[in-house]
């Protein structure tokens, strides 16, 4: 098992006012899983997935990354775990404008010490997978919605990860583009080996899914196996 979690629980104090935003999650995921978690605005999709990717803490229950409990971990140890087993896409892409395609899939190699060749290496093949070989020396801004998305996927693999976690990762992008990233992303997925986990509200991302989940004011449940 990759990933797990137990009894996860998250409340906001907002105010006087708390907000359940989980309420108990008992969840796992294997190796190789696609698991797309769907649903509405508010369900709490985003907390869910911030404490999967070990940003946020719970305010009860664990998460365990490859049987390993995070609450156990030094903080030293926990960056290291969000370094090179975690690889993240959000909906806003969140690359650095001033970095050319080819240097921000490159990003996190530096700041894990990967040699130059190794590296060079590394992001040309991850950039023939995402089909981004012409764009390589292009800055963000330069870059359709589309292929900013397929660079930050693309950046979320470059340490090898064993998890990737996709938090609406279609939400900027029309339906067209949408297919053709959920396409790339179920082509990794196999290619790799990495669990994806997807949060997302759009119900057509569920069909690129092994496992679709529904969340709902905090709690989970499964779709029976197709
Ligand atoms: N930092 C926060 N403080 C207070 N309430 C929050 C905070 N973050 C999220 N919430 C609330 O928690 C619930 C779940 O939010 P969120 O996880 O962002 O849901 P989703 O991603 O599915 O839209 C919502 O009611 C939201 O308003
Ligand atoms: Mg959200």
């Amino acid at each position: 098992m990759i990933i797990e979690t137990r009894n996860l629980t998250k409340t906001y104090e907002a105010g006087q006012e708390q907000v359940h935003a989980l309420r108990g999650v008992d969840f796992q995921a294997d190796a190789g899983d696609f698991v797309v978690i769907n649903g509405p605005s508010g369900s709490g999709k985003t907390t869910f997935l911030n404490l999967l990717s070990c940003i946020d803490l719970p305010t009860q229950g664990e998460v365990l990354i490859e049987g390993q409990a995070v609450s156990q971990l030094a903080s030293g140890s926990l960056a290291e775990v969000r370094r090179d087993k975690i690889g993240l896409v959000f909906q806003a892409f969140n690359l650095i404008p001033v970095l050319s395609t080819f240097e921000n899939i490159e990003y996190p190699m530096l700041l894990k010490g990967v040699p130059p060749k190794e590296r060079k290496e590394k992001v040309n093949q991850l950039l023939e997978e995402v089909d981004l070989v012409k764009e390589g020396s292009r800055r963000p801004d330069q870059l359709s919605g589309g292929q900013k998305q397929r660079v930050a996927v693309a950046r979320a693999l470059v340490n090898d990860p064993v998890l990737f976690l996709a938090d609406e990762p279609t939400g900027n992008l029309d339906s067209k583009t949408s297919e053709r990233i959920m396409d790339i992303m179920k082509r990794l997925n196999q290619n790799h080996k990495v669990t994806f986990i997807v949060v997302t509200h759009n119900l057509e991302v569920n069909e690129y899914a092994k496992r679709v989940v529904y969340i709902r004011d905090g709690q989970l449940t499964e779709e029976q196996k197709r």
